[in-house]
């Protein structure tokens, strides 16, 4: 039976930074952050809006009445949860009107939750082949103002849903996973952004890329020849580009060539998004899909997902006839212009904006479909366009 993706869609928040404009403000040259770290601009997020939001807005896009009949569980990756006990799922499940005998919960594990939760959901119709899982990945990607990590934020969610017969992309069982013990990223309860060691969780995403990778050649004995394109996990899109260029030399200059372009493409949206944290792998999925013109059928897509902490996974799919047609190209690109750009003291002034801590009651007028319209007594309402 042929699993995998069927539908799938971002969502990000309406307002942006440009990264010359960040640069120039902590009095660093804008190459360093257009070329060497390979971000143009970041996405940032008002606190009208929220990882249940970002979700909701994704997830809305693909969903049509039947599918909202046909859907047994509701998986949130995220690593920027509000609350440690209540799943944002279940919140998701509700806004979207999904058919009440679901199971919804949250999968943790830094940007690695959304492959756990994907891998969840093909184990899952492969036992229930009649019925779908939506698999969301919803992030809040801060490191703070002035921090080492700030040109690497962003904020957004991407939507899939996993069925039999996808019309997108069929996943193979072909993926090796990878568990390392490391302190390189990561955020206890009480602390607002994370703790990072930036050289470290360069050094251990290229090394899980080389573990797990020639693990995959190992057990399958497929090469680079054999890939259309490769994705990978995307904290700032130069980091994935290392990562081709580490096994360069396992191929001819024409193959490495034809991939190098095709990373080109699966980056150009997270250029102009910077990290989603879980949903990064997919937004550059969904990129590939919408911006190359020489993928077709049956081309292979191998994907890279990495969780600091760490979790790695290779896998691979392969894309299905008429996999165009599922595609939101047009709205995506459109999502994408129509962002208000914002001056650094806006930047700075949204980011250190927050909903209140001690139950007061605050509300907004965001018009974004589904958008916080009242926090109050330490519970968040949110608007609705059903
Ligand atoms: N023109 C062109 N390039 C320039 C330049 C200039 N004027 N000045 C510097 N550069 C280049 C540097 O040479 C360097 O390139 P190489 O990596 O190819 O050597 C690049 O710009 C970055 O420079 P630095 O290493 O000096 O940058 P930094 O010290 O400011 O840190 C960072 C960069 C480590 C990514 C930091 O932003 C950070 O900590 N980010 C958060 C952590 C992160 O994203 N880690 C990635 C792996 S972990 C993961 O994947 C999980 C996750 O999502 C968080």
């Amino acid at each position: 039976m042929n699993i995998g993706i069927d539908k799938l869609s971002f969502y990000v928040p309406n307002l942006y930074l440009d990264m010359t404009d960040l640069a120039n403000a902590r009095d660093t040259d804008p190459m360093k952050f257009h070329v060497g770290i390979g971000q143009d601009q970041m996405a940032v997020n008002p606190v009208s809006q929220d990882i249940i939001t970002f979700g909701a807005n994704a997830a809305a896009a693909i969903l049509s009445q039947a599918d909202k009949e046909q859907i047994d569980m509701v998986i949130v990756g995220t690593e920027s949860g509000y609350d440690s006990s209540k799943a944002s799922a279940v919140i998701i499940h509700h806004l979207l009107d999904i058919q009440p005998f679901a199971r919804s919960f949250e999968i943790k594990e830094a940007c690695y939750g959304a492959t756990a939760a994907i891998k969840m959901a093909t184990d899952y119709v492969r036992s229930h082949p009649e019925r779908k899982v939506l698999v969301v990945a919803s992030d809040l990607s801060r490191y703070g103002l002035h921090s080492d990590g700030e040109p690497t934020q962003g904020a957004g969610a991407v939507a899939l849903l996993i069925s039999k017969d996808p019309r997108v992309l069929v996943l193979e069982d072909d993926s090796v996973f990878f568990t390392n013990d490391i302190y390189d990223f990561w955020r206890p309860v009480y602390e607002e952004f994370p703790l990072v060691d930036g050289p470290l969780s360069n050094e251990t995403y290229l090394q899980s890329f080389a573990t797990v990778w020639a693990q995959h050649k190992q057990q399958t004995g497929l090469t680079l020849e054999d890939y259309a394109a490769l994705c990978f996990h995307i904290p700032y899109t130069k980091i994935g580009k290392k990562a081709l260029l580490s096994i360069a030399e396992e191929t001819d200059e024409k193959t490495l060539e034809r991939l190098m372009a095709q990373y080109e493409e699966s980056i150009t949206y997270s250029r102009r998004v910077g990290n989603l944290y879980t949903g990064s792998l997919y937004l550059g999925l969904i990129s590939l899909l919408e911006n190359s013109s020489s993928l077709e059928a049956g081309s292979k897509i191998g994907l890279f997902s990495y969780g600091s902490g760490a979790v790695s996974e290779f896998f691979s799919g392969y894309l299905v006839e008429g996999y165009q047609n599922q595609l939101h190209s047009v709205e995506h690109q459109e999502l994408l212009d129509n962002r208000k750009q914002l001056s650094i003291e806006d930047y700075e002034n949204v980011f250190s904006e927050s909903l209140p801590n001690d139950g007061q009651s605050v509300s907004f007028a965001d018009p974004v479909p589904y958008s916080i319209e009242k926090a109050e007594n330490h519970i968040r309402y949110y608007r609705t366009d059903n």
